[in-house]
C-alpha cells in the first residue's frame, strides 16, 4: 500500500510586494533582483491578527471541498513551518480548531525550506502503516513576520504562502514512492534566527539588535544549496533506476532561479519539465513545493513521475519521488 495524493490546495494573500516597491524601501533595483534571484513579486499577508494558520485554513478547506469530504473526516494534520502562529501550541492545532477538524490530531514540523518534504514523507508513513486513512500535509510560512525590510539581502527573496495535499491509501502503486532526506546541523551558522528561542529568549536587547529576523549568509548557503539539491535529486533517481526520460516534472524549492537551473541541469532535464513560479511568489519556505503542484495541477497526468527537491535552513535537504495518481 502506498500513500497517494488525492487532493491539492493552495493559498497566497492578495497583497503584492513588487521589485519596484522594494526599490523604494532599500538600495536595490529590479534588474539585480531578477537576474540574481528570479523574483519579480511576492505576496504579503497583511492585517492585525493574521498568522500562518490563516494561510493554512483556505488550503485545508480547498482540499476538503475538492475531495468532497468534511473536515471531521481528517485523521491527522501536519503543518511544516518555521513561522508558527505561536511558539506553542502548534499551528496544526489552531488550524484544526478554525476549520472544525474535531477528529484530527496534528503537529508542526520544523525543517525550514525542506519542511514539506519532511512532512509529506512522515504523513505517507502514517498512511503506509495502515493506522490512518486521511492525512493532510500543509507547507506554510508567513515569512514577512521574520523578514527585516531594511536588509536588502533577504527582503528581496521571501514571501508568504501555503499549499498542501491530502494523502490516502492507494493499492495501484501511485503516490509517495521514495524519499531521500538529509540534515546537517552545522549549517545553522549560515542561516538562522538568533533570538526568541531558549538559547536567547526575547528581551529589549534582542529586539533592538534585530535578532528576531532571518540571518542569512547568502553565498555559503547558495553554494551548499546548489550541490545539496542537485546531489540528492540525482541520488534519488539513481537508486530508483529513473532516467531523465522517466521524469515528467521537477518540482523544486523556489529559493533562487539559479539553484533551480543547476539542479535541473544535473538531472538532465530541460526547462519545460521544471516548475518555476518564483517570479510570482518569491521564496515562501515550506510553501514553495505544494504551491508549484497547485499551480501546475491541471497539467499533471496520472502516472507522471515527479521529483520534489529542496534545500534550506538547518541545513536540511532532500528529494521525494511521487507518482501522480489522479
Ligand atoms: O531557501 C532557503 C535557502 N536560501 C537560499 O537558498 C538562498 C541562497 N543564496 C542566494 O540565493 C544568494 O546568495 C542571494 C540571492 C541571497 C544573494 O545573491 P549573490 O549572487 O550570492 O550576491 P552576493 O551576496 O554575492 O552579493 C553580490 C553583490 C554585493 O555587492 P559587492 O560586494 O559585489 O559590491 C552585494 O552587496 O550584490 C550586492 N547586493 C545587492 N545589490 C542590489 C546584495 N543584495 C543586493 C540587492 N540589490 N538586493
Amino acid at each position: 500500500m502506498t500513500a497517494a495524493i488525492t487532493a491539492l490546495g493552495g493559498f497566497v494573500p492578495e497583497d503584492r510586494l513588487t521589485n519596484a516597491d522594494l526599490e523604494k524601501m532599500v538600495d536595490t533595483n529590479d534588474e539585480w533582483i531578477r537576474t540574481r534571484t528570479g523574483v519579480e513579486e511576492r505576496r504579503i499577508l497583511r492585517g492585525a491578527g493574521k498568522a500562518t494558520s490563516d494561510l493554512c485554513v483556505p488550503v485545508f478547506q480547498e482540499i476538503c471541498n475538492k475531495r468532497g469530504i468534511s473536515p471531521e473526516e481528517i485523521d491527522c494534520l501536519i503543518v511544516a513551518t518555521v513561522t508558527p502562529d505561536m511558539t506553542f501550541p502548534a499551528t496544526a492545532n489552531i488550524v484544526c480548531d478554525k476549520v472544525g477538524a474535531i477528529n484530527a490530531w496534528g503537529f508542526d514540523m520544523s525543517a525550514a525550506c525542506s519542511g514539506f518534504l519532511y512532512a509529506i514523507t512522515t504523513g505517507a508513513m502514517y498512511i503506509e502503516s495502515g493506522r490512518y486513512k486521511k492525512v493532510i500535509v500543509i507547507g506554510a510560512d508567513k515569512m514577512s513576520a521574520i523578514v527585516d525590510y531594511s536588509d536588502r539581502t533577504t527582503c528581496i527573496i521571501f514571501g508568504d504562502g501555503a499549499g498542501g495535499v491530502l494523502l490516502e491509501p492507494n493499492y495501484e502503486g501511485y503516490g509517495v514512492l521514495d524519499s531521500l532526506l538529509k540534515s546537517d546541523g552545522s549549517g545553522r551558522t549560515h542561516l538562522h534566527m538568533k533570538a526568541g528561542g531558549s538559547l536567547k529568549p526575547a528581551s529589549q536587547e534582542t529586539v533592538a539588535a534585530k535578532e528576531h529576523f532571518i540571518y542569512q549568509e547568502g553565498q555559503p548557503v547558495f553554494k551548499f544549496a546548489v550541490k545539496g539539491m542537485a546531489d540528492v535529486s540525482a541520488a534519488l533517481m539513481e537508486r530508483n533506476n529513473l532516467t531523465s526520460n522517466d521524469i515528467a516534472w521537477l518540482v523544486p524549492h523556489q529559493a533562487n532561479k539559479r539553484i533551480i537551473d543547476a539542479t535541473a541541469s544535473r538531472m538532465g532535464l530541460s526547462a519545460d519539465k521544471v516548475m518555476v513560479n518564483i517570479q510570482r511568489y518569491g521564496n515562501t519556505t515550506a510553501g514553495t513545493i505544494p504551491l508549484c503542484l497547485w499551480d501546475w495541477e491541471s497539467q499533471l497526468k496520472k502516472g507522471d513521475n515527479l521529483v520534489l527537491s529542496a534545500f534550506g535552513g538547518g541545513f536540511t535537504w532532500g528529494a521525494t519521488w511521487v507518482k501522480w495518481g489522479h
